[in-house]
């Protein structure tokens, strides 16, 4: 039997007295959209945290298809394959839509900075294929546009579409998206949930921190429930929406 795509078992971390994520195991199937949800402070960015290596969890451990991530940094996480965003987009403000792109990409083998003083033809079509290979992420999440305005200049729906096309620049097939439809304006919205449809049936594995039921209902597969760092539930949409003992938790009742 192949192993699990991505495994969390026993993740427990403590800041201080507070525990911020207790006895948490679960799975993540290849090619699905699977959403996080849980109140404020349940724990969601902490999963974030663990699996990308920002922070070490004091036990348990993750694997990524049969490998595990444990002690690895995040940018060897991001070589194996995960890329995750921010809550708060962590965007180069001063550069251009374009160039926040640029950066992501992996460097090409031969592209060290100094061979374009020894090779400079070399370089410049190297630049130039990237460039290229920039704009047609850009184009991927619908920002060709926009390609050369300074973040500063885009709105908030646009700039969280730059996060994404970031993530895709990296390569990595499993996306941890934290919270890209919150503070959106309905248009924005159905942009982004078709962008993570998109994403999809391009082959991507998606993790989605998202409080928006609607926006859970319509584009998830599978639902992990978190609340003062246990997971209480997973399952589809409809069950989990439907649970009431975690509507009380999540809504206080009022679904
Ligand atoms: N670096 C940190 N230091 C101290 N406490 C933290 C830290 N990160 C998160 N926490 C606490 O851990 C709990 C879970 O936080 P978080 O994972 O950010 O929740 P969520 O993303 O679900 O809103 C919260 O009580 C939060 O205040
Ligand atoms: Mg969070």
């Amino acid at each position: 039997m192949n192993p699990p795509y991505l495994q969390a078992e026993g993740l427990e971390v403590a800041f201080g007295g507070l525990r911020a994520l207790q006895d948490c195991s679960f799975t993540i199937e290849q090619g699905r959209i699977t959403c996080l949800v849980g109140p404020n402070g349940a724990g969601k960015t902490t999963i974030f945290n663990a699996i990308t290596g920002f922070l070490k969890p004091q036990e348990g451990s993750v694997s990524f298809k049969g490998r595990s991530l444990d002690g690895l940094k995040p940018q060897d996480i991001v070589a194996a394959g995960i890329a995750r965003s921010f809550q708060n987009l962590r965007l180069f403000q001063d550069l251009t839509a374009l160039d926040n792109v640029l950066v992501a990409l992996p460097n090409m083998a031969g592209e060290e900075p100094i061979g374009a003083i020894f090779r400079p033809l070399h370089a410049s079509r190297a630049l130039k294929r990237r460039r290229e290979e920039g704009r047609e992420i850009l184009a991927h999440v619908g920002l060709t546009d926009r390609a050369n305005e300074f973040v500063r200049n885009l709105s908030y729906g646009e700039q969280k579409l730059l996060t994404i096309a970031r993530l895709l620049a990296t390569g990595a097939e499993l996306l941890l998206l934290d919270e890209p439809a919150s503070g959106l304006s309905a248009g924005a919205l159905e942009a982004v949930m078709a962008l993570l449809r998109r994403l999809q049936s391009d082959g991507k594995t998606l993790l989605v921190v998202e409080h928006n039921t609607r926006v859970v209902q319509k584009i998830a597969d599978d639902v992990l429930f978190l609340h003062q760092g246990h997971l209480m539930a997973q399952g589809t949409p409809e069950r989990i929406i439907s649970d009431p003992a975690l509507a009380e938790i999540y809504f206080g009742g009022a679904i």
